[in-house]
C-alpha cells in the first residue's frame, strides 16, 4: 500500500505520538476477540454478562474458567509483526505513549517499554476483596485462594462496570491532549472511556490516524485513515518513515 506523504511527514516530525490499541493488534498472532473467544463451550454465554464482578460472585468457578482457558491460549500465541513495528517506533520518536485494551501481554513480550495497560493484564491475579497480588497457584476444581488472606483469586482485568486504573487512563487522556499525532489501531471504538481517547486528541486538534481493515464509529472523525491489517500497514509504515 502507498501511504499517503502527509501521514509520513506528520510521524517523521512528531515529537510526541500516542497508540490507542486493541485487540485487532493481536488478531495476526491468533488471539481471537473478546467476543470470538465465545465459541465452542462458551458459545451460550454473553460476554457482557461473564465479565462482571456480579458474574464472579455468582458463579466463581465458571468465570475462573473462562480466564484460565483465554490465559492458557495468550501462553501459546507470540507478538506480531504489528506489535514489533510499535517497538521500533519507539526507538524512533522522541516520545511515545503506548497505551492499550488488551490484556495479553503482547506488547510488553514484543519489547514495548511503560505499556499503559487500561483493562489490566490477564497474566496477573489478585484477591477479589483485598488486592494481595499472587503469582503461584494451583487449579484445582475451585477457585484457588490468596495465600494471604484466604479470598478468592480473580484475574487482574477490569469487568464492566469496574473503574479503569486510575494513573493509567489519567494519563491516556493527558497524552492524547499532548501528542502531535494519535493512532487509533485494531480497536471498534465503542467501549468507553477507551474510545474518547482518540476524540480528546482531536478536541485538541491532534490529527487521528487509524488503522483498521473495517469501518468504525471513529472512521468518519479520524483525519487519516490506513484500511487494512496492522501487522502489514505497522511495518510499512514504520519503513516509511526509518
Ligand atoms: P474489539 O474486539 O471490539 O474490536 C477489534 C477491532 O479490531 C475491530 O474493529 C476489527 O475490525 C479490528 N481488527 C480485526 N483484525 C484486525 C487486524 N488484523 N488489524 C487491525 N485491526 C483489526 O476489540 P477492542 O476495541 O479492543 O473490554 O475492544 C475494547 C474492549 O471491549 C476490550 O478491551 C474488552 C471488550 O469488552 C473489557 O474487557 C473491559
Amino acid at each position: 500500500m502507498s501511504i499517503n506523504p502527509e501521514i509520513i511527514h506528520l510521524l517523521k516530525t512528531a515529537q510526541h505520538v500516542a497508540i490507542l490499541t486493541g485487540a485487532g493488534v493481536s488478531a495476526e498472532s491468533g488471539v481471537p476477540t473478546f467476543r470470538d473467544a465465545f465459541s465452542g463451550l462458551w458459545e451460550d454465554f454473553d460476554p457482557t454478562e461473564l465479565a462482571t464482578p456480579e458474574a464472579f460472585l455468582a458463579n466463581p468457578k465458571m468465570v475462573w474458567d473462562w480466564y484460565a482457558m483465554r490465559r492458557t491460549m495468550i501462553g501459546e500465541v507470540a507478538p506480531n509483526p504489528g506489535h514489533h513495528a510499535l517497538v521500533a517506533l519507539e526507538s524512533i520518536v522522541p516520545k511515545l505513549t503506548l497505551i492499550t485494551q488488551n490484556v495479553d501481554g503482547l506488547h510488553q513480550a514484543a519489547g514495548s517499554q511503560a505499556v499503559l495497560c487500561l483493562h489490566g493484564n490477564l497474566q496477573r491475579v489478585r484477591c477479589f476483596s483485598n488486592g494481595h497480588y499472587v503469582t503461584e497457584w494451583a487449579e484445582t476444581d475451585s477457585v484457588p485462594v490468596c495465600p494471604t488472606c484466604g479470598d478468592m483469586l480473580r484475574p487482574d482485568v477490569v469487568w464492566f462496570g469496574e473503574n479503569l486504573p486510575v494513573l493509567e487512563i489519567e494519563t491516556a487522556f493527558a497524552a492524547a491532549a499532548d501528542c502531535d499525532v494519535f493512532l487509533a489501531i485494531g480497536t471498534s471504538a465503542l467501549v468507553h472511556p477507551a474510545a474518547s481517547l482518540p476524540i480528546e486528541a482531536l478536541k485538541h486538534g491532534n490529527p487521528v490516524i487509524e488503522i483498521n481493515p473495517e469501518e468504525t464509529p471513529l472512521t468518519r472523525s479520524a483525519t487519516y485513515q490506513l484500511n487494512g491489517p496492522s501487522g502489514v500497514i505497522l511495518p510499512e509504515l514504520v519503513a516509511a518513515i526509518t
